[in-house]
């Protein structure tokens, strides 16, 4: 199905209030190849008549298809390979000082903003695993959250095919934290105990979402215009611990978000921590 003349302004206005994704202009053949097969399927002539059935149909299942079919899923274990280095050997290390020295040593909240199908938390709770023998005895906790709902069924039950666990930077965990089952590579119990999920669109309120030590909010800020990536990053500030940290894609950057944030560079990786008010 092809867009029309003046079906894109309506799409990409409805997409923008849908998950807060911006869609330029060079960006119709998205709408075409991803929600068009949805609105042939529906029995739409026209995206004209999607528009109108999202907007005024109050169809919750319509919206959440076409929120999971535009939104961008791609991801794949211990992505980029250096940010899980400078989380392993400086941004955990020194979260674990930091509660100790709040008095609550072995605590740690860490987020999976936009989590995808569940590689990311998962990477990052192997990681724990091979930090801390004992961990079932620490009070870690990691929460994965995504907007799209199919992503995060696929991520609770954590099977996974040979290729997508090919697809990785650390081969060794990989052959450590997977049983082999006849459906794919399941996440052993002892990872999975450590990560829940839920669903949320980061455009939506954060209250009661956090505080958290270490927030992974990586590859989605791509995806939002520059006053909802800024909106966006001053609450998930609101969101993380004085000492917290914040991990981006590594094609994504802070240079204009002000003066809020501290970059730092650990293992190649760049990691941000709140710049916190200096007292006397
Ligand atoms: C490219 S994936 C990134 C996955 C993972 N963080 C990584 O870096 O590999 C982007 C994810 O952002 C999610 N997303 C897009 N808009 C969102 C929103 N408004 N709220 C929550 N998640 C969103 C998509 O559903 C998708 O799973």
């Amino acid at each position: 199905m092809q867009l029309r003349t003046g079906e894109l302004p309506l799409l990409r206005t409805l997409v923008q209030q849908l998950a807060g994704v911006h869609l330029d202009d060079s960006k119709g053949y998205l709408i075409e190849s991803r929600l068009g097969p949805i609105a042939q399927r529906i029995g739409c002539a026209n995206f004209n008549e999607l528009y109108f059935k999202l907007r005024y149909d109050a169809d919750p299942k319509l919206a959440q298809e076409v929120v999971d079919a535009i939104t961008t899923h791609e991801t794949n274990w211990f992505r980029d390979g250096a940010p899980f280095d400078a989380f392993q050997f400086k941004v955990a290390p020194e979260s674990f000082d930091a509660r100790g020295r709040l008095g609550t040593p072995k605590k740690l909240r860490i987020w999976s903003a936009a989590c995808s199908t569940g590689q990311e938390p998962y990477g990052i709770a192997m990681v724990l695993c091979d930090m801390i023998p004992d961990i079932a005895t620490w009070d870690v906790q990691i929460l994965g959250t995504d907007i799209s709902k199919s992503s995060l069924e696929t991520a609770e039950k954590g099977v996974y095919s040979t290729h997508d666990v090919g697809r990785t930077q650390r081969p060794q965990a990989m052959q450590k934290y997977f049983d082999q089952t006849p459906e794919g590579a399941r996440v052993k119990p002892a990872v999975r105990k450590l990560v829940t999920f839920r669903q949320l669109n980061l455009m939506d309120s954060l209250t009661g979402i956090g505080p958290f030590d270490i927030v992974f909010l990586r590859n989605v800020l791509i995806y939002f215009d520059q006053a909802t990536k800024l909106k966006l990053l001053q609450r998930v500030r609101s969101t993380l611990m004085p000492h917290g940290w914040l991990f981006v894609g590594s094609t994504e950057n802070l240079n204009d978000a002000g003066p809020e944030w501290v970059p730092q560079t650990h293992c190649r990786a760049i990691v941000y921590q709140p710049n916190l008010p200096v007292r006397v």
